[in-house]
């Protein structure tokens, strides 16, 4: 397989950030991501990432706007997804939450085109990398999603139509006034609960060791999922995670990474099947 670690660019100078004279309103990509990606179009609530304006390089902003409408996907929480027309078959989908610059992504998709992934961050520049990652493999089983992923699943996503979900180095927030952003929370999971189906996959992973403890202690105590690993603790990293750009970075700083493997129960009590998509003509406005 070729090396995924940087998606080609077009002939610009390399890794030139890109600056996009426009008059105030208009879009930054017109054919590309329409949906603020922090959602808050949406409502306002305490977010699992940090808005932020990134650059993005000349490669990515072609690839934003030249591949979005074949493989891009915005979250703007107002309409339900099939994702049978979005992936044009009926094979597993799994959600992939903050896929960074889409390298792993885009490796896990390519070495296995039976199941779909459905990647989702609020990043741009990663976005644009994937999306050229995507094109340069020929990956048709890959989507890239512009936006939180709480709203995709609470809105967009129809119960039990996850075959998996992927949490790979969520930001860490480790300062004890940030935990509550933290992702891998009861109410996350409750939420990531109905829309699974039964017997699929949680993966997540973390170099945050406070943060891996939290991640199996509030899984362990979730009735929707059960551990795969006999003694209740970590898993062994699987053969099929590649080392991901943020893990990288963790194992230089000498962190300790730590790989979780949980499996939704095939029945869910009625009162954890709650969170129904109701599709909302009027989404609400900011709270
Ligand atoms: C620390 S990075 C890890 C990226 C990648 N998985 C890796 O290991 O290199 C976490 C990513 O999650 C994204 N993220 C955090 N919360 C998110 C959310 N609610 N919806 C979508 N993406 C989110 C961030 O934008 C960021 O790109």
């Amino acid at each position: 397989m070729s090396d995924f670690l940087n998606a080609p660019e077009t002939p610009h100078p390399p890794g030139a950030p890109v600056r996009h004279p426009r008059a105030k309103g208009t879009p930054r990509f017109p054919d590309g991501p329409q949906a603020d990606p922090a959602g808050s179009h949406f409502e306002r609530r305490i977010r699992s990432f940090q808005p932020r304006r990134s650059r993005v390089t000349a490669g990515q902003a072609d690839a934003l706007q030249r591949l979005w409408p074949a493989w891009g996907l915005d979250i703007d929480g107002q309409h339900v997804i099939d994702l049978t027309e979005l992936f044009g078959n009926d094979r597993p989908v799994v959600l992939e939450i903050g896929f960074g610059m889409g390298e792993a992504t885009a490796r896990m998709a390519a070495a296995d085109p039976d199941t779909n992934i459905l990647a989702v961050d609020v990043h741009t520049p990663g976005q644009g990398n994937l999306l050229n990652l995507a094109e340069r493999e020929g990956l048709r089983n890959v989507r890239v999603g512009n936006g939180d992923a709480i709203i995709l699943l609470r809105e967009m996503l129809t119960p039990d139509s996850l075959g998996g979900l992927r949490v790979y180095f969520p930001d860490p927030w480790p300062k004890k006034r940030h935990h509550k952003r933290r992702l891998i929370q009861p109410e996350f999971l409750a939420l990531a609960a109905t829309r699974l189906g039964p017997g699929a996959l949680v993966h997540c992973a973390t170099d945050w060791e406070p943060y891996a403890e939290q991640m199996l202690e509030v899984l362990t105590a979730h009735p929707a999922f059960e551990n795969t690993q006999a003694d209740g603790g970590f898993a062994p990293r699987p053969e099929f995670r590649p080392l991901t750009r943020f893990e990288a970075q963790g194992l230089e700083k000498g962190h300790v990474v730590n790989d979780l493997l949980f499996r939704r129960v095939e029945h869910l009590m009625e009162h954890h099947a709650e969170h129904r998509v109701e599709h909302q003509d009027q989404p609400p406005t900011g709270a």
